[in-house]
């Protein structure tokens, strides 16, 4: 892993803010804080939201314009496309309050704005990681044209219970692989200067560990140890901060018994103490608010002097600063200096956000962004859905010949619309730059005559659960009723070719979207049977914000492609990879367990003293572990791998397309370290990757340099570490392939940064 050295990102806000002259800027800061009342201070650590129907925003806006005046809030999540009014809110902050502190305004644009891109772990799994910062920069640019001045993203916590809908948003299971892609969509939304018109800030998500919360459901407590908390859960988040990060979310979960917001162990000591960061922390939704209800504090005063004392500037939505700041004050529980840094954290950023020098957003520039940037913002969403569609089977069906594929049917609740394609987290997603699956077929095989059917529903089916006295039980969620079988089997014997697009119901994943069954919702397992009862041979295309298996589906599907959720291009990022336009070179970032009831299901898990044993007595030996383990993809090539060989502090391998169509492989480096004394460490994991094209024949040496990064880790105390001793060395296409080569490190033991 490439550590990220502290000192950059301590230097990180500064170097921003000397874009605008660093000293000078705390300069003006102190100023300000000097002139400051509490209640303008506590002010500025307020964040309000301005969501809903736009219907509504008149009078959401009057009741927002008096807090501003008065300079009581600081912030707003600001849902609306309304460059107008977040101008007005604005011009009433740094013209009529009274100490003309301008507002910053921020939302959820987790994987795209009006342009749709895959989700998150989609993105990390092409493996493309300048890919992912120009998915991430055109989201930055479509936000920054509204008027938003901060995007809630990166989500950077490590997904490794598939039940959590939220591993949906994250970067998927792997810390090395998520300390990439985080660092990459820091760099996509910020560029060298998030005060830039078409950039803005970032903020990752969710200080700390929030991936870990008991049983998967949302919003839980997350038992984990300082060492997995160091090796597991950090790493992304330290990427994030060195890539020059403006802000942070503090998580839902708790870290050590106290929830993140109130973890002075996250947010101080680590956050601030060993990485330097000069940036503000904002609480998620109400969570200083909640410490009551965890009960920790019973009071707002309390829980306003433990958030902020611990690191947590900014108070999202639930007025307890505004609440407690004062009193706490007056009981001496709270000191100025913890309320005064704080703020300065907070403007800070304001200034690094170039918003004391350009508050306002040009108000014809989102139109103009609307329509001179649409184009080419569909060109990187469909160069992403091409790059992180995975490959999971193929019997050789797939490429289909576009001239011999004459009559498709297109079949499923996924094959039309963009619920799917969409995914969580894309309210602003427009559906006028929507291509779905039966659109992008017909794009790319335009001699072929179609018959779509969408067969049945997906939504979530709750079976209605019979109460003591036989009657039904009121579910809220209805089962979906919508079945087709007749249809769908006519329009599978017409056909030549038969397309079926399933998959999870979009509301099975995100916030709150957390699953206690991996099953395929609805009744598209009944469709599938029906339409394979046909005999007719069947690409299955599925969609999800998280990876999703049957057996019996994979038996009967000539081929199965795995789209997550593909953004607005998903249909033609389908149909590219159908036709062989394009050659699919995708990698899972989550592992794919048989059943959720292995879940969690991960690679990079310790061997443990009793590798193989202590394994579920009723699941089969073959059963168990992961159907298509971290890091796997196929292609329409095969590529053979040579033996690994280690050349002083450098691994190499050669690998040969020995296929008959030229493709990219992503090569792999996997490291295990066989006596560190600090800890276990996994029986693998990622430390490097590359994509490498080649054409039939071609072959390529790929080589790693085996640095202390490379091998090391972190301990206990934040001391980057790399000691001497035998380690494994694996170059190989996925997680679970490979041999390695021993590798014997003689440096000396090297505490601090790498
Ligand atoms: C939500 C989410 C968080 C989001 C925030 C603002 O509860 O947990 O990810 O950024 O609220 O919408």
């Amino acid at each position: 892993m490439t550590r990220y050295l502290c000192l950059v990102v301590g230097l990180g806000l500064t170097v921003t803010c000397a874009a605008r002259g660093g000293t000078d800027v705390e300069k003006r800061i102190d100023a300000l804080i000097a002139e400051m009342t509490v209640a303008e201070k506590v002010g500025q650590l307020d964040m309000q939201p301005i969501k809903g129907a736009a219907e509504n925003l008149p009078k959401r806006l009057a009741a927002a314009e008096s807090r501003v005046r008065a300079g009581a809030v600081g912030s707003f999540i600001w849902a609306h496309t309304n460059p107008a009014a977040r101008n007005r809110l604005q011009r009433i902050a740094v013209t009529e309050s009274r100490m003309k502190i301008p507002l910053f305004f921020a939302h959820d644009i987790i994987h795209g704005c009006y342009t749709a891109m895959p989700i998150a772990p989609a993105l990390a799994g092409s493996f493309d990681m300048d890919l992912v910062a120009r998915a991430q920069a055109v989201a930055a640019k479509e936000a920054a044209s509204e008027g938003l001045d901060l995007v809630f993203a990166p989500m950077c916590d490590i997904a490794r219970d598939l039940r959590w809908g939220r591993v949906a948003e994250s970067c998927g299971e792997d810390p090395y692989l998520a300390a990439e892609a985080v660092a990459a969509q820091v760099r996509g939304f910020q560029g060298t200067d998030p005060a830039a018109a078409d950039r803005v800030g970032a903020c990752c998500k969710h200080f700390v560990g929030y991936g870990m919360v008991t049983g998967g459901q949302d919003y839980r407590d997350s038992p984990f140890s300082e060492w997995d908390l160091r090796q597991t859960h950090l790493p992304s988040f330290r990427a994030g901060v060195a890539a020059g990060t403006v802000s942070l979310m503090s998580g839902f979960n708790t870290v050590d018994g106290i929830p993140a917001v109130a973890s002075r162990h996250a947010l101080t000591d680590i956050l601030r103490g060993e990485w330097g960061f000069r940036g503000f922390v904002v609480s998620d939704w109400g969570t200083t608010g909640e410490l009551m209800r965890w009960g920790l504090t019973d009071n707002a005063a309390d829980s306003a002097r433990l958030a902020l004392t611990a690191g947590n500037d900014i108070d999202m939505c639930s007025d307890t600063y505004a609440a407690g700041v004062d009193k706490a004050l007056k009981d001496g529980t709270l000191t100025m200096d913890v309320l005064d840094e704080a703020v300065r954290r907070v403007l800070r950023v304001k200034f690094a956000l170039g918003l004391f020098d350009r508050p306002y957003v040009d108000e014809d520039l989102n139109a103009a962004v609307k329509r001179d940037f649409r184009a080419e913002a569909l060109a990187v969403a469909r160069e992403a859905a091409d790059k992180t569609i995975v490959l999971l089977k193929n019997d050789g069906i797939l490429p289909l010949d576009p001239s011999a594929a004459r009559k498709i049917a297109v079949i499923g609740p996924c094959g039309q619309g963009g619920s799917e394609l969409f995914g969580c987290w894309s309210y602003k997603a427009e559906g006028s730059r929507l291509t779905d699956v039966y659109a992008g077929l017909r794009q790319l095989f335009p001699k072929a005559e179609f018959k779509c059917v969408r067969g049945c529903d997906h939504s979530i089916a709750i079976v209605p659960r019979r109460l003591q006295d036989g009657s039904a039980a009121n579910d809220q969620e209805k089962r979906g009723t919508l079945f087709e079988a007749d249809k769908a089997v006519a329009a599978a014997e017409w056909a030549d070719t038969v397309i079926l697009a399933i998959g999870q119901y979009h509301r099975h994943s995100g916030e709150a979207g957390s699953v206690a069954s991996l099953q395929f919702t609805g009744r598209q397992l009944e469709l599938f049977r029906v339409v394979a009862a046909t005999g007719k041979k069947i690409v299955t295309v599925v969609f999800g914000g998280r990876p999703i298996y049957d057996d019996e589906v994979w038996a009967r599907s000539s081929a199965v492609l795995f789209a997550w959720n593909p953004g607005s291009a998903g249909g033609l990022g389908v149909a590219d990879i159908l036709s062989g336009a394009v050659s699919p070179s995708a990698r899972l970032s989550m592992s794919v367990p048989r059943s959720l009831a292995q879940s969690p299901c991960y690679y990079n898990a310790p061997v443990t003293g009793r590798p193989g044993s202590g394994d579920y007595t009723d699941i089969p030996k073959e059963e168990r572990g992961a159907v298509h383990p971290f890091g796997f993809g196929l292609t329409y090539s095969t590529f053979a791998y040579g033996k690994v060989s280690v050349d002083g502090n450098v691994a190499s391998c050669e690998i040969a397309n020995v296929g008959d169509r030229a493709a990219t492989e992503v090569v792999q480096l996997y490291v295990r370290q066989h006596a560190c004394p600090e800890g276990y460490r996994p029986k693998r994991e990622l430390r490097g990757f590359r994509r490498v094209t080649l054409v039939p024949g071609d072959k390529a040496t790929v080589s790693f340099e085996l640095t202390d990064a490379t091998l090391g880790y972190t301990d206990r105390q934040g001391r980057d570490r790399c000691d001497p001793g035998r380690y494994s060395v694996w170059i190989a296409p996925d997680s679970a392939s490979g041999t390695p080569a021993e590798y014997r490190r003689t440096s000396v033991d090297r505490a601090g940064a790498f």
